[in-house]
């Protein structure tokens, strides 16, 4: 029997999978773990799940050392891992993909609907009784059909967004490092979020893509564009955003990921035209359910010498399919 600390309350049958095995926390009210009480716990666990909210660096993966076999995060996202520390101890770490592309994909047009049309500020101005009625002239968006979507990163949300584009007569076109031989693939970032209306983001966060949405590329998509960004906050310098949208230079953007979560930059918060979500993307009971099972699943396959197919040590640095 192993001892596997959950750090977070899991919908209920997710931990099924970890049955006869001995699990440890969350905490009663469910608040998250401490640094320190995250320390601690991995000293005497063989086993971590955890969620994108609990920072398991090098500190908490040294504490296991010995004893502490695999972490699994409910999320497709790892930057919150130290994936580079886990390979050199030699703990696995694991991730929920595939399980939640379609939930996210949804929320990218959500946002990049209500973005383009000014849902956002037209509600708010309903909800504080200020609507003075049908106005030919207020809360004029921009049309999502029709439009040129560019989408950065091509896994698989990228591609279950890009599926969703036909019944809006929306052209896609898309970037990755490498060459995808695909109908739409532009080889040139800037190119692409020249060309694209809408700007979706789809890779994965960390150091390689910090910024990549900086203050410059924002002007590339430029005052009549949108961006979307269903997939780390870090992807784009949030207060070059928030500038831009107070300047007029970028139409509208659809946020659900923020870089410094649950904190949203005053700037941001005050911006207009934009759509700002509290990091919901794969926020629906059966994505999030399947998410976490999928999680308890891989820890209980690796203790038991299967390899779960979610392993993503030994591919970091690899493009992750967010
Ligand atoms: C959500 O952001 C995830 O990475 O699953």
């Amino acid at each position: 029997m192993a001892r596997i600390l959950v750090t977070r309350r899991l919908p209920a049958g997710a931990l099924d999978p970890l049955a006869g095995h001995d699990v440890t926390g969350p905490h009663p009210d469910d608040s998250p773990m401490s640094h320190a009480e995250l320390t601690t716990a991995a000293a005497g666990v063989d086993a971590i799940v955890c969620l994108l909210t609990d920072t398991i660096d090098r500190a908490v993966l040294t504490a296991g050392e010995g004893r502490l076999r695999v972490v699994a995060t409910v999320s497709v996202g790892y930057d919150n891992v130290d994936v580079e520390a886990a390979r050199k101890l030699g703990i696995a770490v694991a991730n929920t993909p595939g399980v939640l592309d379609e939930t996210t994909a949804d929320t990218a047009w959500l946002l990049a609907l209500a973005a383009a049309r000014l849902a956002q500020d037209a509600e708010k101005e309903l909800r504080s009784g200020l609507w003075p009625g049908w106005d030919l002239n207020a809360h004029l968006g921009r049309d999502v059909h029709g439009s040129t979507l560019g989408l950065v990163g091509f896994g698989r949300i990228g591609r279950a967004v890009a599926r969703r584009a036909a019944g809006f007569d929306v052209r896609v076109l898309h970037h990755t490092r490498h060459d995808t031989h695909e109908a739409g693939y532009v080889a040139e970032l800037d190119t692409l979020l020249e060309m694209a209306d809408i700007v979706s983001l789809h890779v994965p966060g960390g150091p390689a893509t910090h910024h990549l949405v900086d203050a410059r590329r924002i002007d590339l998509i430029g005052a009549t564009g949108v961006l979307v960004n269903t997939s780390r906050g870090s992807v784009v310098d949030e207060v070059a955003l928030a500038d831009a949208l107070h300047d007029g230079r970028l139409f509208a953007a659809g946020l659900d990921v923020y870089e410094r979560e649950p904190a949203i930059h005053p700037r941001l918060l005050s911006a207009p035209r934009a759509v700002l979500l509290p990091h919901i993307g794969s926020a629906s009971r059966a994505t999030r359910l399947a998410m976490a099972q999928l999680a308890t699943s891989a820890v209980a396959d690796f203790l038991t010498g299967r390899v779960p197919a979610s392993l993503v040590v030994g591919s970091a640095g690899a493009e992750s399919p967010t």
